[in-house]
């Protein structure tokens, strides 16, 4: 009993000195944020002196993982290859490169593009200066600048995203850090996204017009709460950083997931096939998008959604077939076969010869919209059987023969009688 007493009194003054011990740390921490102190940190950060053409691998120096999931996709399932990021001052020996995934869209932005893009609009999106993020409801929302020639060909850096005008990172956490940073909560919303996924005016149908496309269509109207970065960038819980004694936060993964990955794509459309009478062969296929917060397919004109059906009777001889293309414009007009003439004298007669040359098609399919498409493949009576799927293609123009870069979303059938 006595025993026990002494016990309860050391471990209650073991419980007050630790207790003690917390509350002067704790007010030697505030004392020490009154006065203006900053937080010590084991490394140093540098100034960033390149802006935006600071190369990325510098920030994944301190910041691994996310630079990880930016570099190598690391956490995605895109498990096609792209050409690897190569970044002339990339020097990351704790980061394995043997990696099964492939990287974000954003860190191969300046690869893509084709030469003598020098200098040209092109790299104001895909090799930006730094830029302020604008305001949701803005009616123009303009691009970004480009970095001057020279500085260009390092695409979509972290410091793209991060680096104010003024020279400060900016972030959503109110962290304090080696480099200044400035708190910017618009950072977890589409404002972060707007100026690049947006070319030019709200043309319904049109290439690269996701931005509006979310605002006007999704987000307005209430179709759902997600921002890009919900669906886009799935969370994790973990340090920003892999060498300091910082909290675990909430942090954005930096993926970016896109049409090459199967798990982003798979959830975008909802296909339902329709024999409304027994005494016609018509069919109704209904279209659903019910994943994506803007229309399906989304942004280059090169991706299309093929929706083929076909009827086969009780001996699986396939009795008839059709098939549709869902896609967006190249311009502020359907792509159409009457205008190849008038192609021929523009600047960019290459790509809207390419475009006008498929013909008029489907338009892509808006946020919540319910596409319904007729067919009646005119059969006898009899038993059949109608075999659908949506496949996915990221480049519309290139052979159709050629598979390796399509990608089938949805199968379905439905067995059916015509009497
Ligand atoms: C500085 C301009 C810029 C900003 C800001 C930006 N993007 Fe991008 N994004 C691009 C460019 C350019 C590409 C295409 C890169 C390539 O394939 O060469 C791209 C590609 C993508 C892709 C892949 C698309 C594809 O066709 O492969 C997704 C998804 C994406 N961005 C989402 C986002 C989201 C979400 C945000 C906001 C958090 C965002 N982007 C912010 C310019 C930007
Ligand atoms: C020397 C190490 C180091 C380097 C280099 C570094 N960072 Fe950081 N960064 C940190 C630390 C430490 C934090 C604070 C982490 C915390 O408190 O969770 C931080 C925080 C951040 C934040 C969060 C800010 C907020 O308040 O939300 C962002 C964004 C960020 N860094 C981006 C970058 C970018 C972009 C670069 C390269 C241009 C970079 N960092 C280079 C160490 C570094
Ligand atoms: C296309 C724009 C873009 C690029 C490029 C980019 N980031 Fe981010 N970053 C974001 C967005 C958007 C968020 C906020 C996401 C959220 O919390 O919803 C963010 C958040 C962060 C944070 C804070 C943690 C969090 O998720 O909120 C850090 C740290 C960070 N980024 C570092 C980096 C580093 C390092 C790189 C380069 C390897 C990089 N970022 C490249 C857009 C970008
Ligand atoms: C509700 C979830 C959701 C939201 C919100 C969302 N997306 Fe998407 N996004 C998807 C799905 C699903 C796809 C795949 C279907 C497609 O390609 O259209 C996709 C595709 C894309 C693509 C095309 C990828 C490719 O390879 O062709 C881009 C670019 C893109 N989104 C950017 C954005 C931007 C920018 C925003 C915010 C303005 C945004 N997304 C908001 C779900 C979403
Ligand atoms: C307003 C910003 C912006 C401008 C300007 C811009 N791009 Fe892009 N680019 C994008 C975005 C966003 C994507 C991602 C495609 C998407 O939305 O799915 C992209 C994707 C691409 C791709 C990859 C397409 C694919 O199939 O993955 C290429 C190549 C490209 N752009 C070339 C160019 C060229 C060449 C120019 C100049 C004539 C240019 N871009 C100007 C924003 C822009």
């Amino acid at each position: 009993m006595r025993k026990a007493f002494i016990c309860a009194l050391a471990l209650l003054m073991t419980a007050g000195i630790l207790a003690l011990a917390f509350f002067e740390k704790n007010a030697a921490q505030a004392q020490q944020q009154r006065a203006g102190g900053k937080k010590e940190f084991s490394s140093k950060s540098k100034d960033f002196a390149e802006g935006t053409a600071t190369p990325s691998a510098e920030c994944g120096e301190c910041h691994q993982a996310i630079y990880r999931e930016y570099v190598f996709g690391f956490g995605s399932d895109n498990i096609r290859k792209r050409s690897a990021y190569k970044d002339p001052k990339q020097k990351l020996r704790s980061i394995p490169a043997r990696l099964l995934t492939a990287g974000s869209a954003h860190s191969i932005a300046g690869n893509d593009l084709p030469p003598g893009t020098e200098g040209k609009s092109c790299n104001t999106c895909h090799n930006p200066e730094s830029f302020d993020l604008p305001d949701l409801d803005e009616p123009e929302i303009e691009p970004p600048k480009a970095r001057p020639q020279g500085k260009e060909s390092f695409g979509i850096t972290c410091a793209g995203c991060h680096l104010t005008p003024d020279g400060r990172i900016r972030g959503p956490c109110r962290a304090e850090a080696p480099h200044e940073t400035v708190e910017e909560p618009n950072m977890k919303t589409a404002a972060m996204c707007a100026r690049c996924h947006l070319e030019g005016k709200r043309v319904v149908g049109k290439r690269v017009q996701t931005f509006l496309e979310w605002r006007d269509d999704f987000h307005k109207p209430g179709l759902g709460s997600q921002q890009c970065q919900d669906c886009h960038m799935p969370g994790t819980l973990r340090r920003l950083t892999e060498n300091e004694d910082v909290p675990i936060r909430a942090v954005a993964r930096h993926l970016w997931t896109d049409g090459r990955y199967p798990q982003r794509l798979s959830g975008a459309l909802s296909l339902v096939v329709e024999a409304e009478k027994e005494s016609t062969s018509a069919l109704n296929f209904h279209v659903i998008n019910i994943g994506a917060g803007h229309s399906v397919p989304t942004g280059s004109n090169r991706r299309a959604i093929f929706l083929k059906a076909e009827v086969v009777d009780p001996k699986q001889t396939v009795v008839a077939m059709r098939e549709w293309m869902f896609a967006p414009w190249y311009d502020d007009r359907p792509d159409d076969k009457s205008f190849l003439e008038e192609d021929k004298k523009r600047p960019d007669s290459a790509a809207a010869i390419q475009a006008d040359a498929q013909g008029p098609h489907e338009t892509i399919i808006r946020a919540g919209e319910e596409r319904i498409l007729t067919w009646d493949p005119r059969l006898k009576p009899g038993e059949y059987e109608v075999r659908t799927s949506l496949i996915f293609d990221l480049n519309r123009y290139n052979d159709p023969k050629f598979r390796g870069d399509q990608r089938t979303i949805f199968k379905t059938s439905l067995a059916y009688r015509v009497r």
